[in-house]
């Protein structure tokens, strides 16, 4: 079958090695091996590669490094080789030589040795899954630059098409704590995994520029250093999990303006102060997640924050600054407080100094009001009396004018 473009037998119970004959298949665009007990290394090929658009070879026990001559095959859009027992390094290649790559999924194998920073020359690359590995080294400063996952609004140009892939392409994400598998909307999906690794080091600046990044999880690794205060440039971000690590400083602010944030796990770091208390972080109110660092306090945890009620800010101050702070807030009191009286003050009271005709109906009114007032308590007296005792007398029914103030009392009532 020299002519072969779609080869798929997943799901099987397939032993043994994959055939080296399988690479003769040169216009093969798609191998989906994937879920089989199928063992031994990737067969390196002699010929080009170059058709081959997505080769999935996840869950097996396949072993071994990869072989050098997948460099050829530069037209890879999905490299899924996740859950098996590859060894080595991470090759350099991948990054200079797989540039089509949207899907780079390593996870759950024996990888060691430095993540290559030139991954980050994989300009589609959408997903990352490098995790549960025995990577070490620092988080490439390269990070920043995948320029795929920088767009934020992808929705619209990048749908699934079969244009793109030939076939139903689809891969499992791990994320928000579980696996889902993505086929159609597979283009829409933007995800760095890292976790569990020995990788040390801060978490770069850099990754704050991929600003269509919706799921980022560094968790178990030994990453030390703060939360990078630009965190709120990920405005796509849904699951955030940087649990297990040694991570130091205070939780930023910034985190309350990530709206789409619905899935954050810091427990078992170093954070310390209080718990940024607004918008989003309200909305997952879950102790768990920032449980296993002792320093932390403030709401959800039961840990008080020192001097909670008299001061209700993240950052301790000085008693020096606080001062400062309060006599800031009552000279901008003061300054508040005098033009408002000026303006309220002087809209009544200017206009009836100035305007004759509108003093005049001013008083009038009150001077009415007044008079039917006491109107209204004279006769409900009146009537009271009454009815208290002097039923039959039909001289007190009308009402007594000797109570009245003759002022009062307009012409027709009078009778
Ligand atoms: C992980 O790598 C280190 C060397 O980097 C090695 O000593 C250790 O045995 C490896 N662990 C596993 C589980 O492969
Ligand atoms: C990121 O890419 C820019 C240009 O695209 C390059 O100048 C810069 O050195 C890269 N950064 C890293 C850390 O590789
Ligand atoms: C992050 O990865 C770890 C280990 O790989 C996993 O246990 C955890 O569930 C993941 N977190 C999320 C939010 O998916
Ligand atoms: C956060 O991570 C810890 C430790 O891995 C886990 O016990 C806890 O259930 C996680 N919380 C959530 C909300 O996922």
């Amino acid at each position: 079958m020299k002519d072969l473009v779609y080869l798929s037998f997943s799901n099987n119970q397939l032993t043994h090695e994959i055939p080296q004959c399988l690479w003769d298949l040169q216009y093969l665009d798609t191998v989906d091996l994937e879920n089989n007990f199928l063992s031994g290394g990737i067969p390196s090929s002699k010929s080009s590669l170059s058709q081959l658009t997505s080769l999935h070879l996840s869950k097996n026990k396949l072993s071994g490094e990869l072989p050098p001559s997948m460099k050829s095959c530069t037209g890879l859009i999905t490299l899924d080789l996740g859950e098996n027992k590859f060894s080595g390094r991470i090759p350099k290649w991948i990054g200079e030589n797989l540039t089509s790559l949207m899907f780079l999924i390593l996870r759950s194998n024996m990888f060691q040795g430095n993540i290559p920073p030139q991954l980050s020359l994989l300009s589609e690359l959408q997903v990352l899954d490098l995790s549960q590995n025995n990577l070490s080294g620092k988080i490439p400063e390269s990070f920043g630059n995948f320029s795929a996952m920088a767009i934020v609004n992808k929705t619209k140009e990048f749908i699934y098409s079969d244009m793109q892939f030939g076939h139903l392409e689809s891969i499992w994400v791990l994320w928000k704590g579980s696996q889902y598998e993505y086929s159609s909307t597979i283009s829409l999906v933007i995800n760095i995994n890292l976790s569990g690794n020995d990788l040390h080091g801060e978490i770069p600046e850099g990754i704050t520029h991929l600003f269509g990044l919706q799921s980022l999880n560094l968790s178990r690794n030994r990453l030390t250093g703060t939360i990078p205060e630009d965190i709120n440039n990920l405005q796509r971000i849904e699951s955030l999990d940087l649990s297990w690590n040694q991570l130091s400083g205070a939780i930023p602010h910034s985190f309350s303006y990530l709206t789409f944030l619905s899935h954050l796990n810091l427990s078992h770091n170093n954070f310390l102060g209080r718990i940024p208390s607004s918008n989003q972080l309200d909305t997952i109110n879950d102790s768990s997640i920032y449980m296993g660092n002792p320093l932390l306090c403030g709401p959800p945890l039961l840990n008080q924050c020192p001097r909670d009620e008299i001061f209700p800010d993240s950052q301790p101050l000085s008693d020096g600054d606080r001062e400062a702070k309060d006599e800031l807030e009552i000279q901008l009191f003061l300054i508040c407080m005098g033009p408002g009286f000026v303006v309220g003050f002087w809209v009544v009271c200017g206009i009836l100094l100035f305007k004759r005709s509108w003093r005049v109906a001013y008083y009038s009114f009150f001077d009415d009001m007044g008079d039917r007032l006491y109107v209204v308590v004279a006769r409900k007296l009146a009537k009271f009396k009454k009815n208290k005792g002097l039923q039959g007398n039909r001289g007190l029914s009308s009402t007594p004018k000797h109570v009245l103030h003759p002022r009062a009392l307009p012409d027709h009532k009078s009778s």
